[in-house]
């Protein structure tokens, strides 16, 4: 179907929240690590206003359906099939303790849906931002990432970190977002690639087992965190370095080691790719993703034949200084980095090369990194 194009000035406000790319730091952000995501240009857009009922009216652009909610039971929704993101954030920015009000709401999606550039973080931390704008409710992201992230493990079942809400609703045009999953404290660094840029490319996997593996996952670092909590000391698993875990392998099962393993090894890389951001090191900020594109399909196992794939199409290019699945894996995106001078033709090869190997045809994006929340006010 052909979006839907709305009349803007029959609502109140504009208010949108981005997608995401995570540069490195992948599988670490529940663990307490530090992770390096910048938000997209990519976005939910949410076009609002009040309507002086206790009804949630939501339309879609890329939808003919609309479904209407209760304020009053916004925790009933979660079976919806259209609205379930919505309801969960709103009955979440609720129980916080803040102001719902009847309104409605179109909802307008530029990031692609099982993409892994958190197109459901974008829905949740935009719909909370929108309600805030006709609520007069002062904007606080990080509040409102905290309530999005809630959304997603509670209501919609995805038992994720907070990277992505953060992103979406805290970046910064031009830069990556240096966060400390443990304490919230976050730097912004300027995305200085020189002559390089960033290539995000969709492998168009069908998404399945997305969740379940990737709460599988989550069980597994915090099954490693109770056996070395108390051997260690340590209060998140992102605290272990590469030596204290060795030295306590043997308590471990040989899966639950590799999991640690990455986890230990993915924190030094983002340490490392830290340094190589900031002083223009491109070689080096490609092999690091290389070596943690390795680790995701090694010891963390959540890439898959045609991620693994993708990234191996982008690795054999000339022009490629490294590239590596992003998110949460099973299927969705790499983020190379590349010679500008040559994009075109990495594109293109890549894109051929993957079919030859996979038989699905690859889908380049081209975003440009953006800001988190923005609100703009309709005027009459
Ligand atoms: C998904 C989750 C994030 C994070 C990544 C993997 O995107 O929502 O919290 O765990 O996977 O790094």
């Amino acid at each position: 179907m052909k979006n839907k194009v709305v009349n803007e000035r029959e609502y109140a406000f504009k208010v949108s929240a981005a997608g995401r790319v995570n540069i490195i730091g992948e599988h670490i952000d529940y663990c307490g690590g530090k992770v390096f995501p910048a938000a997209l240009s990519l976005k939910n857009t949410v076009y609002i206003r009040p309507n002086g009922t206790n009804k949630i009216n939501i339309g879609w652009t890329t939808l003919d359906t609309t479904v209407s909610l209760d304020i009053d039971k916004l925790g009933e929704y979660r079976n919806l099939d259209y609205g379930n993101y919505q309801a969960g954030s709103l009955y979440m920015w609720q129980s916080a303790g803040h102001k719902i009000v009847g309104c409605d709401m179109i909802q307008d999606c530029t990031v692609p849906f099982g993409s892994g550039l958190s197109s459901s973080a974008a829905i949740e931390v935009s719909t909370i931002a929108a309600m805030c704008a006709i609520t007069d409710t002062p904007v606080d992201n990080v509040k409102i990432a905290i309530a999005a992230r809630r959304a997603e493990s509670e209501y919609i079942g995805v038992n994720c970190g907070i990277m992505d809400q953060y992103a979406s609703a805290c970046g910064r045009a031009g830069h990556a977002i240096l966060l400390d999953c443990a304490t919230l404290d976050a730097e912004y660094v300027p995305i200085d690639t020189g002559d390089c840029s960033l290539v995000i490319i969709n492998c168009k996997k069908p998404h399945n087992l997305v969740e379940s593996k990737y709460n599988e996952r989550r069980e597994e670092t915090d099954a490693a965190l109770e056996i070395l909590r108390g051997v260690t000391g340590i209060k998140n698993l992102a605290e272990l370095d590469g030596k204290t875990l060795d030295a306590h392998a043997s308590l471990l099962s040989p899966v639950l080691y590799k999991r640690t393993k990455h986890v230990a090894d993915e924190c030094a890389r983002v340490a490392a790719a830290e340094q190589a951001m900031k002083s223009g090191d491109m070689v080096s900020l490609g092999n690091i993703l290389d070596a943690s594109h390795e680790s995701l399909k090694s010891l963390y196992e959540v890439t898959g034949s045609e991620l693994d794939a993708l990234a191996a199409a982008a690795q054999s290019h000339p022009a490629c200084l490294g590239s590596r699945m992003t998110g949460a894996g099973f299927g969705g995106c790499t983020v190379s980095l590349v010679k500008t001078a040559a994009v075109a033709d990495f594109e293109k090869y890549v894109l051929e090369r993957y079919k030859k190997a996979t038989g699905y045809t690859a889908e380049v994006y081209r975003a440009t990194i953006g800001d988190g929340i923005t609100i703009t006010p309709i005027g009459k």
